[in-house]
């Protein structure tokens, strides 16, 4: 399963990125709006960091404008994929895109009939939103499940589900049962991940006994130098 961040803040993606374990990034208006900063220079940066697709929304709401926009922003580094929202507009436009061999995005997916127009239309992504289907009290994982049946049966469907509007660990977890291809991180749930206060404890008793120990890993002899073995044949 892939993992995406989602959001917009630089900094974020940076030392999050460091770690080795994010594949690529989406953001949104909102996200964009929250960091205060220019929007194509944000996502030319954020391309720059991450090798993997980078998501970047459209604000038109027409096809004309909207296909303008999206052909704007796939200009900006080879990772972008365009993201435009589930409407007939923004259909229209992902065909034309992913025509035009474009990574497209196509987001705001609520139902699974939208998923199958998205597939059809030839998104690369299809981001279905499970928090927010939870807050009107309806099961955003449900759909995530339906969505993966769907395309399942058709192998020629290229389109990857990724699931967006992830609120912690537990949304991330069923996705990957589900066989959901990628999933989009908030940066704290992708911190949550790491967390278990088993691996605390557990690492807190083993450091203390190893304290015991008085060795020191680096400081000990190992017989193979540090450099290809040099030790370890001098010995020899
Ligand atoms: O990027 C789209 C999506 O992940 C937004 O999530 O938390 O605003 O519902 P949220």
């Amino acid at each position: 399963m892939k993992f995406f961040i989602d959001t917009a803040d630089i900094n974020e993606i940076r030392d999050l990125a460091e770690t080795g374990l994010v594949d690529g990034v989406t953001t949104n208006p909102s996200l964009i709006a929250k960091t205060g900063r220019d929007f194509i220079t944000t996502v030319r940066e954020i391309a720059g960091i991450v090798p993997g697709p980078v998501s970047a929304e459209v604000t038109a709401t027409d096809h004309a404008t909207m296909l303008k926009e999206g052909q704007k922003l796939a200009r900006i580094a080879r990772n972008i994929a365009v993201k435009v929202p589930l409407t007939r507009d923004g259909l229209k436009t992902c065909r034309r895109l992913s025509d035009d061999g474009v990574m497209v995005n196509v987001t705001l997916c609520f139902s699974a009939a939208q998923a199958l127009l998205a597939a059809k239309a030839g998104a690369s992504f299809v981001s279905p939103f499970v928090g927010r289907l939870d807050d009107v009290a309806t099961d955003g994982m449900q759909l995530i499940q339906d969505i993966v049946q769907i395309y399942r049966q058709y192998p020629g469907i290229k389109t990857e589900v990724l699931v967006a509007s992830v609120r912690g660990p537990l949304h991330v977890v069923a996705a990957a049962k589900m066989g959901a291809h990628v999933a989009t991180l908030p940066p704290n749930v992708l911190r949550q991940m790491y967390a278990h206060p088993l691996t605390d404890k557990g690492l807190a008793a083993f450091l203390e006994d190893w304290k015991k120990t008085g060795q020191s890993i680096l400081g000990a002899a190992d017989g193979l130098g540090t450099e290809g073995g040099a030790d370890k044949r001098a010995a020899e």
